[in-house]
């Protein structure tokens, strides 16, 4: 038997898999004690069942990451057969090499505490730049499902005439595969990243962008200003509109406001991190994928 349940973060997405799923969903009590202690209750039996933890490493990354923990110990501690844990988002892993001497490698140390708390990860398009695959810091079972056939599905119905661009090197890992799938063309722009805020873009590729809908695609979207840069560089170009997809929409320190006044004329996200964006839906990804953990028909 399964049972699904979420924390703080990730309820709609976690109500509508269990859904999917035939399953029971039983949201898990998160909360604190006066001093701040984090107070954690299951609500149903998890004893001999296979507990399926959905929840986004957003908002609030480090404390998201206590409760995955104390809820995934607990579950076992109550006799679950098998903790699985369903992070649409997951955090850190952009801290992936000690950048300036004395710096902690946050993705490492945030895959060392989960590989010794559940049984397996779910995670979509995560933040992989230095490392090769998510097995090069998780021991357990980690499956890396990607938003682009979702995102590219959305852009072909909704625009005439598109063109996509990535904002940096990286982000050739969603750009290039939408564009295929769409049959458009693709730039991915050169960045260079001078602090956490401060961002230029540049076109090494020159590609038609006159008087064609723009979409800069990235996986995350955090303070928004890679975006606002590359959306200049589309503007300086003559695009006829100029529009935003993030995977992972955070949209920190009012990026979306920001992001608006800069020009964008829309501005989406996938449902990984729960946000006015959501647009587009990444559960079917996950069901495909959790299928799987059915009892198989006799
Ligand atoms: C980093 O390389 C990512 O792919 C994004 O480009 C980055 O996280 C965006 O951050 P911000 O919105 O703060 O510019």
């Amino acid at each position: 038997m399964i049972i699904v349940t979420s924390l703080k973060n990730s309820s709609k997405t976690a109500k509508k898999i269990a859904k999917d799923l035939d399953c029971k969903f039983s949201q898990t009590k998160v909360s604190s004690f006066p001093d701040g202690d984090l107070y954690l209750q299951f609500k149903d039996d998890v004893k001999g069942k296979k507990v399926i933890i959905v929840e986004s490493f957003q908002p609030n990354s480090n404390e998201t990451l206590m409760n995955i923990i104390f809820a995934a110990k607990t579950a076992k501690d109550l006799g679950a057969k098998k903790i699985i844990l369903v992070c649409p988002y997951l955090a850190y892993m952009r801290q992936d090499k000690r950048f300036n001497e004395g710096e902690c490698i946050s993705s490492r140390i945030m895959a060392e505490l989960l590989n010794n708390s559940i049984d397996k990860i779910i995670t979509v398009d995560p933040h992989i730049h230095r490392y090769k695959s998510l097995k090069d810091i998780f021991t357990i079972p980690a499956k890396n499902l990607s938003a682009n056939d979702v995102i590219a599905d959305f852009i072909a119905k909704k625009y005439k005439n598109p063109v996509i661009i990535g904002p940096d090197w990286e982000s050739y890992q969603w750009a290039d595969k939408i564009s295929a799938r769409i049959g458009v063309e693709d730039t991915v722009l050169e960045k260079t990243r001078h602090t956490y805020r401060d961002v230029d873009v540049e076109v090494k590729k020159q590609i038609e962008i006159k008087g064609k809908n723009v979409i800069i695609v990235d996986d995350i979207i955090s303070t928004g200003n890679t975006m606002i840069k590359a959306c200049k560089k589309a503007q300086e170009m003559g695009a006829k509109s100029v529009n935003a997809i993030g995977v992972h929409g955070l949209f920190v320190e009012n990026a979306l406001k920001k992001m608006e006044k800069a020009g964008f004329k829309d501005i989406f996200s996938v449902n990984t991190i729960e946000h006015v964006t959501n647009k587009i839906d990444i559960t079917p990804v996950l069901l495909e994928e959790l299928k799987k953990e059915l009892p198989k028909k006799k």
